[in-house]
């Protein structure tokens, strides 16, 4: 199929699931993309509802999580307990130790504080690659985005076609609010992440997430010396 009839097949899914409740967006992509879609779980809020929903439809749905190394105790802590309560496996992504080594002894353990390049480099190196060979073989990815998350992500779909990386990108909760995660979450005895009772909000490395202050923006803690604009790993990179 050509860019362009993906991008029309991606629009046709997205009209027709539109409106859906997340269970369903989520019961049709495991059952008809059956062995060739993954869920990509980074264990924060939004996460931890997809996985909740997803172990009530297939226990044994493919979920994958990106470790860089550089995430917090209370991360691991949680991907434990959820693997435990929910009797799932989220198979564990490491960063090629080749290139980490390369970067780390050419640029510093802390690099990223340096400069935007050497902070893309880093989420490069410790997310993208890993993220990269987690999709060897998938024709879709789930992922926990939403729209109210940033400006970055205003114009974000149910379904679209990510060109970057070659495969149809479901976000099942993409007009959910923060107040309905925390709901879903509270109602459903959902874990999730201790640090979010201290102010973090949006959790992803340890170095590079701090807590917010009260009206600041969701993701304002995430690589917070960083302009607002710039604050994307590349996960998420549109081409
Ligand atoms: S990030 O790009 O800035 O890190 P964010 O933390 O908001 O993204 O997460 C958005 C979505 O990207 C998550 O819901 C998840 O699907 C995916 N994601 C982010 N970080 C990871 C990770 N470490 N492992 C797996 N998936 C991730
Ligand atoms: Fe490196 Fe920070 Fe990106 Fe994590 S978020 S991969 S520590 S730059």
């Amino acid at each position: 199929m050509t860019n362009t009839d993906n991008i029309k097949r991606a629009e046709v899914l997205n009209n027709q699931l539109a409106g859906k409740p997340a269970a369903a967006v989520l019961k049709y992509f495991l059952n008809d993309f059956d062995g060739k879609v993954a869920f990509s779980s980074s264990l924060g809020a939004e996460d931890q509802v997809i996985t909740h929903i997803i172990a009530g439809i297939n226990a044994s749905a493919s979920i994958f999580t990106l470790d860089t190394g550089r995430l917090f105790q209370e991360t691991y802590d949680l991907m434990q307990q959820t693997s435990q309560k929910y009797g799932i496996t989220i198979k564990v992504m490491f960063p090629d130790k080749d290139m980490v080594e390369q970067m780390v002894n050419e640029k510093g353990i802390n690099l990223f504080y340096d400069s935007i390049e050497n902070r893309r480099r880093c989420c490069h190196v410790r997310k993208i690659e890993p993220l990269q060979r987690a999709f060897k073989g998938l024709d879709a990815w789930i992922c926990g985005l939403r729209r109210g998350q940033s400006v970055t992500r205003k114009d974000d779909q149910l379904v679209e076609w990510d060109a970057t990386n070659g495969l149809l990108k479901v976000n099942p909760l993409i007009e959910w609010t923060d107040d309905e995660v925390w709901a879903f979450i509270k109602k459903n005895h959902i874990p999730y992440n201790k640090l979010h009772d201290e102010g973090f909000a949006s959790i992803g490395c340890q170095p590079c997430t701090r807590a917010i202050l009260p009206g600041e923006d969701i993701r304002a803690g995430r690589w917070w010396w960083e302009n607002p604009n710039t604050r994307e790993c590349g996960l998420h990179k549109k081409e």
